[in-house]
């Protein structure tokens, strides 16, 4: 059990790519207070800078201007105590469920013993019960997913980075969310996802990826799908995200890019250079 508060602090966050040997602006002054045991969401367009900000914030990226800090100190590396679930399962294909879930606690002070019963009861916890000799080809889609989960949880980490888990876990993430007492935050494309799980819904705006609007979702849980406040927020978060994707100050979102990078106008508008 992590003993750590799980509290994350982003100050002024920004990160730089080069494409084609061109800066690209990806993240700018993001500022985002996460507490603990909060269940934050985050929501934008593809493209927009949500996968690097948590790559950010689990320490795989260290090459980032402004402030990331957990428990007090400088995200400067990856620790047992943030887990990462990655925006596609990539679990080892010649493993089985349960060696794949074991190797998240690789570096663990555990026994044996203990290490075991963790991998066990999170096989359960994620509903794998009687897959853990199954390999990754055996799988659905969903199963591979919470198989990941799995792994990203049975270090107990006070922090957990979901970067879009395949749709349709909610059931099951609020209740691992309730069960672990961990901080949770969750990127997803699914605005009815990420309010019905959200204490907090963050909407990223794209080029550069910055936050747009934060909207306090305030509903007790288990929630009501079909509670009006949850609706209202929905519509809210909905309109949020909408008004990134629309041209401001009557100027063409692409023409914020350096001048050799063009939105493809395909996947959201991710920028693609269009030479080298
Ligand atoms: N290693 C990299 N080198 C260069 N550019 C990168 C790299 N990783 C990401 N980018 C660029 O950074 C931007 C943000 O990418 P990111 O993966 O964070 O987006 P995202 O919001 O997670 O999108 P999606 O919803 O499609 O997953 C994109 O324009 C992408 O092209
Ligand atoms: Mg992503």
């Amino acid at each position: 059990m992590s003993m750590t508060q799980g509290r994350l602090e982003v100050r002024g966050a920004a990160k730089q790519f080069r494409v084609g040997g061109v800066p690209l602006p990806v993240l700018d002054s993001v500022d985002l207070s996460v507490s603990p045991g909060e269940f934050l969401t985050i929501v934008g367009t593809s493209g927009c800078g949500k996968s690097t900000l948590l790559r950010l914030i689990a320490g795989l990226d260290a090459d980032y201007g402004g402030e990331i800090t957990y428990d007090g100190a400088r995200v400067a590396g990856p620790d047992l105590d943030r887990g990462l679930v990655f925006q596609e399962p990539r679990l080892f294909p010649w493993l089985t469920v349960a060696q794949n879930i074991a190797l998240g606690l690789l570096n663990a002070r555990l026994s044996e013993a203990a290490k075991k019963r963790s991998v066990v009861g999170h096989i359960e916890l994620v509903g794998l019960a009687g897959f853990e000799d199954a390999y990754p080809h055996q799988l659905s889609g969903g199963m591979a997913q919470r198989a990941a989960i799995a792994r990203g949880l049975v270090n107990r980490p006070g922090l957990l980075l979901l970067d879009e888990p395949f749709a349709r876990l909610q059931n099951e993430l609020q209740r691992i969310w309730a069960r672990e007492r961990i901080t949770m935050m969750l990127v997803t494309h699914d605005v009815e996802e990420a309010v019905y799980l959200g204490d907090r819904v963050v909407v990223m705006a794209p080029r550069p990826g910055r936050i747009a609007a934060t909207f306090d979702v305030g509903l007790p849980y288990p929630r009501d799908r079909a509670d009006p406040v949850l609706l209202g927020v929905r519509n809210a978060v909905m309109a949020a995200l909408e008004a990134t994707t629309e041209p401001q100050d009557g100027q063409p979102i692409g023409s914020v890019l350096p001048q050799r990078v063009r939105s493809s106008g395909l996947l959201g508008g991710m920028p693609v250079p269009i030479s080298a």
